[in-house]
């Protein structure tokens, strides 16, 4: 069985490579380096049993004759990050819907599997944290600019479970809640490295509103471990899990954390909600309810948020000395 991962040389797309590579699977591994970097994959680019092909998923004549019957595609390409989302609205949404729909054609002609990576930001602003699967999702198509991610990943959550009841392409949905770790950079507005990298400097935190936002930080490794343990239940297929840390934090809790640990002067600074966060695509408490996983699986988060946090700040700190 060979592993087919879109996404590859992302954040999560390179661990997730890495750890499958480590449980000697086949790897496939497509990116178009938008917004990857071939420096996440440099460890293993020679590897005996890693093919990488640099192309756009929607470009499917340049990778569909590598899959095969059997094997699984991880779906983890995406436009992220609420910067670029908010400024690229448009490629955004086309990029999210017609590399899915090209995912689900390949699996759909050579038999294999999906395992998508959809988000939280689904549940939008539903009022009873923890979330859990079985409450409303809403999003608002008048939030310019923000509502493009998470419509494009509601839509593909409709095509995954389209392609799984009606053609029998077996899938797992996973709904990610803020996954952390090496290797995340800060380019498009993720909070721990922007936090991390500003405490490093000496530049002030910049924290919206109160700071009293809550999120559950996961750490890549444990989502690893949830993948690892999803994809080798046969209930699994055909269901959609919410994957994260369910022991949340306040932003503000983040940010004093990060400047005591790594001794900064840097002061946190509250300011008003710039314009990509305004407006009802932002949600205050984020939460997962993770009993759905727990019970198929026995999967729970293991590493805290501030272990993850202390990884990062080590490797960042490190980075910064050898004028990375
Ligand atoms: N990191 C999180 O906390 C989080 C939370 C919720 C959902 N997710 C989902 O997990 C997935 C991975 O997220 P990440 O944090 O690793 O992001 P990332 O930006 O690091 O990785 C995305 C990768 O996809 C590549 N890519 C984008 N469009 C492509 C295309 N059309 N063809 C080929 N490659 C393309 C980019 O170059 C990049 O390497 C995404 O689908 C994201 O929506 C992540």
């Amino acid at each position: 069985m060979k592993m087919i991962i879109t996404g590859a040389a992302g954040f999560i797309g390179s661990n997730l490579t890495k750890e499958l590579l480590k449980l000697n699977y086949e790897i496939v591994a497509i990116d178009n380096f938008s917004t990857g970097s071939a420096d996440n994959l440099s460890s293993v680019k020679n590897h005996p049993k890693l093919t990488t092909i640099t192309c756009s998923v929607q470009d499917h004549a340049s990778w569909a004759d590598k899959a095969a019957e059997g094997d699984i595609i991880f779906h983890l390409a995406a436009t992220v990050g609420v910067k670029k989302v908010f400024a690229n609205s448009h490629d955004t949404f086309t990029n999210n819907l017609d590399s899915m729909t090209a995912v689900l054609d390949v699996a759909h002609k050579k038999e294999c599997k999906v395992f998508f990576a959809s988000t939280s930001e689904v549940y939008g602003q539903s009022k009873g944290v923890p979330f859990a699967e079985t409450d409303p999702l809403s999003a608002y198509t008048t939030n310019q600019g923000r509502s493009a991610y998470v419509i494009s990943k509601m839509a593909n959550e409709v095509s995954c479970l389209n392609y799984n009841n009606l053609k029998g392409v077996p899938v797992i949905i996973a709904r990610l809640f803020n996954v952390i770790g090496q290797g995340q950079r800060k380019e498009f507005g993720m909070v721990v490295p922007t936090f991390i990298d500003a405490a490093l400097s000496g530049n002030p935190l910049t924290l919206y509103g109160d700071g009293l936002q809550t999120r559950g930080f996961c750490n890549v490794k444990d989502f690893l471990t949830a993948v690892t343990a999803l994809i080798q239940e046969p209930k699994a297929w055909g269901n959609v899990y919410n994957i994260g840390q369910d022991v949340t934090t306040t932003i503000q809790e983040l940010a004093l954390y990060i400047v005591e640990t790594s001794n900064s002067k840097s002061e946190l600074v509250y300011t008003k909600l710039p314009p990509e966060r305004i407006g009802k695509i932002e949600i205050h408490s984020r939460q997962p309810n993770i009993e759905k996983i727990r019970a198929l699986t026995g999967w729970s988060p293991l590493i805290s948020w501030q272990t993850s946090v202390n990884e990062m700040l080590t490797e960042l700190d490190v980075k910064s000395h050898l004028g990375d």
